[in-house]
């Protein structure tokens, strides 16, 4: 026999061209349709030239007239019904059942490739003759080594089953396996793939999955993904637990921080008190869980503001010994340099520009360094007035909100002023103040503000025009008018305001 005739009837006994045929249709389909699955091919590939090399092999056996061993034939047939399988497993999970909305979980596709892989194999191979029962019960030594190294793959496989069908860790989640923390990629037959933060994936055994204690994080029973996480931070002891406690929640819950869920809300607790410090914690609850440690930078950051806002000190080490000569020369060059930025930010002002020195100096007497970090809120709209804000650096967003939809007024950057229009009428913030970036301010109380505005009732005129022309942008703002109607609307009361300003100071 001819090795061309050889091989024509040994593809024809192997169907190798349907084979071939079907296999290159599924790559064209799965890459066109299922592109980033086109991987799972690189196997039934590696089958197929099983096959086809066993094929040509056995061919030229036969040719040569050899009953040679070892025989290539079976091998081929089995690796193209095994690799027939595949490519009809990779159509149906990959393609068909994707197009009518069905996944099936890996590991089960796994489970059932295998399966009937192995029913295929054992089909070809008895039709070609093989007597598999045979091999199997007579060999005691073979069933035993069987028994034995399927023992570790039976007890993954069913780990894996049992993990997927009872939900106790899906796709997704977030878990901590022993000191291994990071989110479920995928639940094979054999292991549990486990991303984690650094960009490694830890591949556990199902079985030892299954026997450790797994943490699933920010899991609770028909309630929103959330992680309460802790912001620990030391304070001086010489500062009240209470006011600590009070600036920082404030402040943590004004922050627009991204992340951080807004019920339950983060709060501040007082975990310990050491020798010269109170050791506390914010507790937020993370909605991300991706993106912890940024995000608890965040929070420090706004706990930080807070506390120098507040001139509050964080804890020093307890045996650092700091020796600087206080000395008076020391503490008036100091005194002096703050006087100055506070004269430079108020000359920057048009509000003041009427003030002579003196009276500019007087008031950067009174007023206190209040820096914000970018996100926080510095004012909130239909809250009490104590203060008028000046900014000497940053910008701030001011914002109206109406039957609960916020919208932005105006932007303010530095050098700039705002909270005037509650300080002059006594009525409550007009809008709400958030800062854009870090904005370094300072806040001007309303005893000062009067001194000056006693001193100089003129200021009193240059605010009322400033005060009405943001009233009409809030008016346009909140009523949707056009500049000139909003202007319109504030025609002639810039008197009226003015009369007000007048007799809530009690200028005459
Ligand atoms: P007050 O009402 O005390 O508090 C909110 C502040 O936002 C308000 O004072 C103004 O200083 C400021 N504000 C309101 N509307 C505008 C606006 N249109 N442009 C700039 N600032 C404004």
């Amino acid at each position: 026999m001819s090795f061309w005739t050889a091989l024509l009837d040994e593809a024809d006994q192997g169907r190798t061209l349907y084979l071939v045929a079907t296999f290159i249709v599924s790559v064209a389909l799965v890459r066109a349709l299922a592109r980033e699955r086109a991987a799972r091919f690189k196997s039934l590939l590696f089958l197929t030239m099983v096959h086809l090399v066993c094929l040509v092999v056995a061919a030229a056996q036969r040719a040569l007239g050899s009953e040679l061993y070892p025989d290539f034939r079976v091998p081929g047939l089995v690796a193209g019904g095994v690799a027939f399988v595949g490519i009809a497993a990779a159509l149906l999970f990959n393609v068909l059942l994707p197009r009518v909305r069905l996944e099936v979980p890996r590991i089960l596709q796994d489970v059932m490739v295998a399966i009937a892989s192995l029913i295929a194999g054992v089909t070809v191979a008895s039709r070609s003759g093989v007597n598999l029962s045979g091999l199997i019960a007579t060999s005691a030594v073979f069933t035993a080594i069987l028994g034995f190294s399927l023992q570790d793959v039976i007890s993954n496989v069913a780990g894996g089953l049992a993990l997927q069908l009872d939900n106790s860790i899906e796709v997704g989640d977030w878990v901590k396996v022993n000191d291994i923390n990071g989110r479920v990629t995928e639940i094979r037959w054999r292991y549990t793939a486990i991303e984690t933060r650094n960009w490694e994936t830890v591949l556990i055994p199902n079985s030892q999955v299954m026997k450790s204690q797994v943490l699933v994080l920010g899991r609770r029973q028909g309630k929103p993904q959330l992680l309460r996480r802790w912001v620990f931070f030391n304070v001086d002891g010489r500062f009240q637990p209470s006011d600590v406690i009070e600036c920082v929640t404030n402040a943590v819950r004004g922050a627009k921080v991204d992340r951080v869920a807004a019920d339950p809300q983060p709060n501040c607790v007082l975990m310990d008190l050491g020798e010269s410090f109170g050791r506390y914690a914010v507790r937020y609850w993370l909605t991300d869980l991706a993106v912890d440690d940024p995000t608890d930078s965040e929070i420090r950051n706004v706990i930080y503001f807070a506390l120098q806002r507040a001139n509050m000190k964080l804890s020093m080490p307890a045996h650092a010994i700091f020796l600087t000569e206080e000395s008076a020369d020391r503490a008036a060059s100091k005194t002096q340099a703050q006087m100055q930025r506070r004269v430079h930010v108020l000359e920057g002002l048009d509000l003041f520009a009427a003030l002579s020195k003196e009276e500019r100096e007087a008031l950067a007497n009174g007023l206190r360094y209040t820096p914000f970090t970018h996100g926080e809120v510095i004012t909130r709209q239909g809250a009490e007035a104590h203060w008028l804000y000046i900014v000497e650096d940053g910008q701030v967003s001011v914002r109206v909100s109406d039957q609960g939809i916020e919208k932005q007024v105006a932007v303010l950057t530095a050098p700039a002023f705002f909270g005037e229009m509650s300080l002059m009428t006594g009525e409550p913030r007009s809008a709400t103040v958030v800062a854009i970036t870090d904005a370094e301010c300072f806040r001007l109380d309303k005893a000062t503000f009067k001194e000056v505005l006693t001193h100089r009732p003129a200021l009193a005129e240059h605010i009322a025009s400033v005060l009405v022309r943001r009233r009409a942008e809030l008016l346009a703002v909140r009523e949707g008018l056009d500049h000139e109607a909003s202007m319109r609307r504030m025609a002639g009361s810039e008197r009226d305001l003015l009369n007000r300003i007048r007799s809530f100071f009690a200028l005459n």
